[in-house]
């Protein structure tokens, strides 16, 4: 049982204390559930190098359409006050994503493009959020390319090794972000961004459980990749 809930309900641990940058307060907000999604079956399967680069295939193709959610409406996001300061079109990701599933899939990759049921309700959610809520598309945002940054790189030097793709090349290009010269120095300055978000403390705490939402798709979707990726018996 997690005690950290039971003595002030509403304002658990320093979420709501108006010191603590927004930016810890978001990260700390989804710290369990980012260890439950780096421990999902399927994460760990991938990452010991257990599963077939179909399941791989299957898990960019299931990107494609969280991505194109993210990215379809980020140009319209562009001047909105809360939403605008993390539209970037140098981290755009479905260019290299369609570069990667031609490569995993071959030239009719998009035929054979179907969303899980859990992707389906990830990517709707993000597309909700892009459409009337920038502070929810913050939320998505931080939740996505933040995490590719991060883990996505322990990914795809994995990935790399596992199923041969060329470093940086055709399959993992995803992961890779040619505009991003310094990944640390990109989180310093997004975290800053979060912390100077124009909102107030109730709306901040709607974008955090937003966060929370976020990592939950993500888990669903890893859920149901674990599902149709079952390791065979040794
Ligand atoms: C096996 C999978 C994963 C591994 C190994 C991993 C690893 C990491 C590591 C090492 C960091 C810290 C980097 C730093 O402080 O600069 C990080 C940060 C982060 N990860 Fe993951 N991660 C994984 C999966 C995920 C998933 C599935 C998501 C959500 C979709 C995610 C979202 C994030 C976010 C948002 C951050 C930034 C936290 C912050 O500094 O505010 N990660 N990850």
């Amino acid at each position: 049982m997690d005690t950290s809930t039971d003595v002030s309900p509403g304002l658990a641990s320093d979420a709501g204390s108006a010191e603590t940058p927004f930016s810890t307060v978001i990260r700390t907000a989804s710290h369990a559930q980012h260890t439950e999604a780096e421990n999902s079956t399927f994460m760990s399967d991938l990452l010991n190098g257990r599963l077939g680069v179909d399941a791989f295939a299957r898990y960019t193709e299931q990107l494609w359409f969280v991505y194109r959610a993210l990215e379809e409406r980020s140009a319209a996001l562009a001047g909105d006050p809360v939403a605008g300061p993390f539209v970037d079109p140098g981290l755009a990701r479905l260019p290299e994503l369609e570069r990667d599933l031609a490569h995993l899939r071959g030239p009719g990759w998009r035929a054979g493009l179907a969303p899980l049921p859990a992707t389906e309700e990830y990517a709707a959610r993000v597309a909700e959020c892009a459409a009337g809520w920038p502070g929810g598309y913050v939320a998505h945002h931080y939740t996505r390319y933040l995490g590719d940054l991060s883990g996505g790189q322990i990914i795809r030097d994995k990935a790399e090794r596992t199923w041969g793709f060329a470093r940086k090349g055709d399959g993992v290009r995803f992961y890779v972000f040619a505009t991003v010269a310094n990944p640390a120095a990109f989180k310093r300055g997004y975290r800053e961004r979060l912390d100077a978000l124009p909102l107030d403390a109730e709306e901040k705490e709607r974008v955090v459980d937003e966060c929370r939402r976020a990592f939950a798709l993500n888990t669903g979707v890893f859920r149901a990749l674990g599902e149709e990726f079952p390791l065979a018996a040794a």
